[in-house]
């Protein structure tokens, strides 16, 4: 079958899951898609060694740092938001769709259909509530999406049940999940995951990791919080603070140098080897404070064979079935993590188990070759005539 000849666009070129979404959507479609950028950053690097064709269409940062929430402040970006969206049009010249990555993306691709562009499509990778946006910017998102997008892609359930309660139309929505390749976790080589915790200095104390930009929601303090009372237990803060988020790093960074904690919390900065990070790790921690959309932290640590304890809300409760293949726990509750910590460092044969089934789960159902499958079925009705 032909494959469909998608224009990607991003506002950001930060690595965030979405981007690594993105990047590995635009390498299966990398023979007859390109991907837009408003922004030059790592995931240019990335996609370019993918062998992905990129353009960046610089946008200011005053655009790129918009909330529509700022009044008659936004409305000196109009203009530049008008050209953005002709220069998508022109970008988007022999494609047959334009696939929109993140909401400013969407709101400027929705503009370019009034400029003739192809149909645009929003893969929603946020959960649009109050707590991450104001109502005007899920107003105004959700109207876009109402009137101009062909269809909205969603990472989970739970990001479709939050558009729809925003005022989205149902009928929009496609659930296409987070697919990842098995076979990167498979080839670790023993020695790399030695290294790691020689270089970690632990000997053999239980590690419990925790993969996420450093961000108040992704709840780090939770962690630290519960592993305050098991004093042989270990943390490693893989990822930094993507998008600005300082001020918590030093609340962190204050709450890990307490006594309690001193010399027990390893702080790794961002980094590209998650597989074998993970497989030196006994635990995979998860500890938003808020509805994850998706989560592929969770899938990854399925993958990399460790069992992984996830908050209970948004789409980890597509990727966890609790005390089967992973362990849930209610949102911010330290105390109910460090027993379910406690649990399974008691317990290796019940870790090895959750651990196995975790595996499964994740092979079966979020491997990239099914995830890209669904993507193609999703969009299959999308191409202009
Ligand atoms: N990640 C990474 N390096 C790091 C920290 C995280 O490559 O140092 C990756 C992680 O493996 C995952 C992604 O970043 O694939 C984060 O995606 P997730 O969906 O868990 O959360 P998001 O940050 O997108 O909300
Ligand atoms: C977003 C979400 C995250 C999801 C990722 C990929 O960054 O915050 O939960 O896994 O997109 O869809």
């Amino acid at each position: 079958m032909e494959q469909h000849k998608i224009l990607f666009v991003d506002h950001t070129a930060v690595m965030g899951g979405a981007e690594l979404s993105l990047l590995d959507l635009a390498t299966a479609y990398s023979q007859t898609s390109k991907v837009l950028l408003f922004k030059d950053g790592p995931l240019r690097d990335r996609l370019e060694k993918a062998e992905v064709k990129v353009s960046i269409a610089q946008a200011s940062e005053t655009m790129l740092n918009l909330r529509t929430s700022g009044g008659l402040n936004s409305l000196t970006t109009v203009p530049e938001l008008w050209n953005i969206a002709g220069h998508m049009t022109q970008e988007a010249k022999g494609y047959d769709l334009i696939l929109a990555n993140s909401q400013k993306a969407f709101v400027t691709a929705a503009i370019a259909t009034l400029r003739g562009s192809p149909p645009v499509l929003w893969y929603l990778h946020d959960i649009l509530t109050a707590k991450h946006f104001s109502r005007i910017n899920r107003m105004v998102a959700v109207f876009l999406a109402n009137r101009f997008a062909a269809k909205v892609l969603v990472n989970s359930q739970a990001t479709g049940k939050a558009f729809v309660a925003a005022g989205g139309k149902e009928e929009l929505l496609e659930v296409v999940y987070n697919g990842f390749e098995s076979q990167k976790f498979d080839i670790v080589a023993i020695q790399d995951i030695e290294t790691i915790r020689s270089q970690l200095g632990i000997g053999n104390a239980p590690l419990i990791g925790l993969f996420s930009r450093l961000s108040y929601w992704k709840g780090q303090h939770i962690l630290l919080d519960a592993i305050k009372e098991l004093p042989q237990v270990h943390v490693i803060l893989v990822g930094e603070a993507l998008f600005g988020e300082q001020e918590y790093v030093f609340k962190l960074k204050t709450l890990a140098a307490m006594p309690e904690l001193a010399g027990r919390v390893h702080w790794l900065g961002f980094r590209d080897d998650i597989p074998a990070l993970m497989k030196a790790c006994d635990i995979v921690a998860h500890t938003s404070t808020e509805p994850e959309p998706f989560g592929r932290v969770i899938v990854e640590g399925q993958l990399a064979q460790k069992p992984v304890i996830a908050t209970a809300a948004g789409g980890a409760l597509e990727l966890i079935e609790d005390g089967i293949n992973g362990y849930l726990f209610p949102p911010g509750d330290a105390i109910a993590l460090r027993r379910l910590i406690q649990k399974l460092i008691s317990d290796r044969s019940l870790a090895e188990t959750i651990a196995q089934q975790g595996y499964i789960n994740a092979k079966t159902n979020f491997s990239l070759e099914t995830i890209l499958v669904s993507f193609t079925q999703a969009i299959a009705q999308c191409q202009q005539s």
